[in-house]
């Protein structure tokens, strides 16, 4: 099985990165850590909490973390997240209870105290936890097996023409982690875009028939609907159980080796991901981009992980 660390700001494409990670037998989720993003980290945390809630997910650590970017004001995301962060469905009231630490204690201690190279980080919202903890304990990239990461895109942006939300929200903290030499995948919008929740697919989901199934139901109509009136997208793009459906079966996706970095000072293109394709990538490139997604491969493991949860 695979370890992975959730960093996540549940959102409703979080919520389904979650219950996917927790139903796919291939996985071992350690921890489900929380940062602030798609609302504030009070919000996220509760909506983490309240999904475990939903799918009974017990004995896993749940840690709150950054409450702010390193360096910039927060921004939040209610235009496709509605309020709450996580509009639509009726939440359950959590009653799971979180860590005493700090995520960021919580992250350095398990990747710490577990062989090397065994926890892949996967971080689906800003950045911040993860740039903190390479700070605190810089061990940690060396030991840490890779990070896959949904965020930036290599030539799309969602959050400015050219900057997409994770990244551009905490462009510091996205700098420090794409520049540690640790193995990085960039599951980017490119990417992201093709994972479209299609009518199709949703009846798919439903028919699974269990609580979970309705919830994440709900989750792609509010999600559907919000995605249609401010990006004009027909079905919902899904992104973050990309990054986790690549660690479950990278061949989900094709990806391709390319220097990535991040811009930190441009006026229309802050957050950017810059990826240089000019020539082929120097030997020493530690980071790639998925470029191609399997839709029916990947839609196969979220209906199948609904189903294991039963
Ligand atoms: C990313 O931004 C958030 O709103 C989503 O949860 C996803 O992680 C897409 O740009
Ligand atoms: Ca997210």
């Amino acid at each position: 099985t695979k370890k992975i660390i959730l960093d996540c700001d549940p959102g409703h494409d979080d919520a389904i990165a979650m219950l996917l990670a927790y139903g796919n037998p291939d996985i071992e989720l350690l921890a489900v850590t929380t940062v602030a993003g798609n609302q504030t980290l009070e919000k996220v945390t509760h909506n983490a909490l309240a999904v475990a809630e939903m799918a009974n997910i017990r004995g896993i650590p749940f840690a709150a973390g950054a409450s702010r970017p390193l360096v910039r004001e927060v921004e939040v995301a209610p235009d496709i997240h509605g309020d709450s962060g996580l509009d639509g469905p009726k939440l359950p009231t959590p009653t799971l209870a979180l860590e005493k630490c700090h995520a960021v204690e919580l992250i350095i201690k398990l990747i710490m105290s577990h062989p090397p190279k065994t926890i892949t980080l996967v971080p689906t919202g800003a950045l911040t936890n993860i740039a903190l903890a390479a700070r605190l304990e810089p061990r940690i990239v060396e030991r840490v097996k890779e990070v896959v990461l949904m965020g930036g895109g290599y030539h799309v942006g969602n959050w400015s023409p050219v900057a997409e939300f994770n990244i551009k929200i905490d462009p510091e903290a996205a700098h420090i982690v794409f520049n540690e030499k640790w193995p990085l995948t960039m599951v980017g919008l490119d990417l992201t875009h093709q994972a479209l929740a299609t009518p199709e697919i949703v009846a798919n989901i439903a028919v699974v028939g269990t609580d979970c199934s309705q919830f994440v139901v709900e989750l792609l109509d509010f999600f559907g609907k919000t995605y249609k009136q401010a990006q004009g997208f027909d079905a919902p793009p899904v992104h973050d159980p990309c990054a986790v459906a690549y660690v479950i079966d990278p061949t989900v996706m094709t990806t391709q080796k390319v220097p990535v970095d991040i811009e930190l000072t441009g006026t229309l293109t802050l957050g950017m991901t810059v990826a240089d394709f000019r020539h082929p990538a120097p030997a020493d490139c530690h980071t790639q981009v998925a470029v191609k997604l399997d839709h029916g491969k990947f839609w196969k493991l979220v209906v199948n992980a609904l189903k294991n949860i039963g």
